[in-house]
């Protein structure tokens, strides 16, 4: 659902490079972080792009100030935006800097650490139920009285732009490494960030994924029906995940470029998130996690059904990656269970790490298989840092 009084549906209204021509120098440039492990468990090289390092904790810093920025060049003495978290502080942080008044509508049962922050930053922070409909409805009238635009948390070209800035330069860091992207994965809430993507990749030959929560798949169930549907989102650990629709804009813009979305359970973004702390020593925030539970779900299918020597099972596009007739991929013919396929990974997925790199550039045959994961963010609350590293206790912390 959008809370724009009138979305401005035009993929061609947004554009990435010009995103990241403004926001250089004005956001971190993250550093991109490898686990010889993290390789090894995927079966293929993988590429993490440590947004939790970004400021505000968390990528929609990127598509905030690009739009606040805007809106700010444009006389704007305010801004209003709705959010699970991560788009408040990163408005708020943007309404600061460009010396804007910020009113952020969270719900009841936001992360307290997304609070604290925006209201740091100095945002009015208003609650209102749960749901989005609920914070819309509010940012509307808030926005109706006041004068002020919403700046919408991906229903907004200039949001999605500045998201796709992070996939961007994961993007070209990879290539200046000589590990060019095969395939990039994001996790998915109202799908600026994957949409940002898919325009990022423009011209390249590298397949995105979406991550979605199970029972919070908008995403998934709006590619398979044609249009934007809604969900009404489950329980899960991964709060910026929960919006009940993907947003029209986004939609518009993934529905023919994205190569597939991978569900993941509560488990496996625990375990993900683990992996992150102990293999590289990073915090992410469960959102942020998703996307690694996801590129690991995708490798490991792969991987599998590559060892099986079984082409046609098919089941994965039942459970994890879902597969859209008419989609760019489709079109070109290919499967998501190729994955590893291939492209590059030796037969079994089990790629070597980090450290056999040097020992493969001889190899002129065969190039590893290289997937890009965006780290979307990093804002977590110590008593779910606490749950997610005791694994029997992780379904204390699912949001509700
Ligand atoms: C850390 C994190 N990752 C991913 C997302 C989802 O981003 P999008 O709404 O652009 O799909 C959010 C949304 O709040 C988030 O906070």
């Amino acid at each position: 659902m959008s809370s724009s009084a009138s979305p401005e549906v035009d993929p061609a209204r947004v554009d990435v490079a010009e995103a990241a021509r403004w926001l250089d120098g004005r956001v971190l440039r993250t550093p991109v972080l490898r686990s010889p492990a993290i390789d090894r468990l995927a079966g293929v090289r993988v590429l993490l792009k440590a947004e939790n390092l970004q400021r505000g904790g968390s990528y929609k810093m990127r598509g905030g100030l690009f739009a606040v920025g805007r809106l700010a060049a444009a006389g704007h003495a305010g801004v209003i935006a709705q959010s699970t978290g991560n788009h408040a502080v990163a408005v708020a942080l943007a309404a600061r800097r460009h010396g804007l008044a910020a009113t952020v509508v969270l719900p009841v049962d936001a992360p307290a650490t997304k609070v604290e922050r925006a209201r740091t930053a100095g945002a009015r922070v208003v609650f209102a139920g749960t749901g989005v409909a609920d914070r819309v409805a509010v940012a509307r009238r808030i926005s109706d009285e006041t004068g002020y635009p919403i700046v919408d948390a991906y229903d907004h070209p200039d949001v999605v732009a500045g998201q796709g800035t992070a996939s961007l330069e994961l993007i070209e860091e990879a290539e200046r490494a000589g590990t060019p992207l095969d395939a990039l994965v994001l996790p998915v809430g109202g799908g600026g960030g994957v949409a940002g993507a898919c325009l990022a990749v423009a011209g390249r030959p590298i397949e995105v994924y979406g991550v979605e929560p199970e029972g919070c798949d908008s995403l998934a169930r709006s590619l398979a029906a044609g249009h934007p549907t809604p969900v009404s989102p489950a329980a899960t650990i991964a709060d910026g995940l929960r919006p009940s629709c993907v947003g029209e804009l986004p939609f518009a813009i993934v529905r023919n470029r994205l190569r597939g979305v991978v569900r993941v359970d509560d488990e496996s973004i625990a375990e993900a998130f683990r992996l992150l702390l102990l293999e590289l020593k990073v915090l992410a925030e469960p959102s942020g996690a998703a996307g690694l539970a996801g590129a690991l779900r995708l490798t490991g299918n792969a991987a599998a059904l590559e060892l099986n020597g079984n082409a046609a099972a098919l089941e994965l596009n039942g459970n994890a990656a879902v597969e859209f007739p008419g989609n760019a991929a489709n079109r070109r013919g290919t499967a998501a269970v190729e994955l590893n396929g291939n492209a590059a990974v030796p037969p079994g997925g089990a790629a070597g790490d980090a450290e056999s790199e040097a020992a493969e550039a001889g190899d002129g045959a065969r190039r590893r298989y290289t997937v890009g994961v965006v780290l979307t963010g990093g804002n977590v609350e110590a008593d779910l840092v606490a749950r997610l590293a005791a694994p029997h206790r992780i379904k204390e912390g699912a949001a509700a």
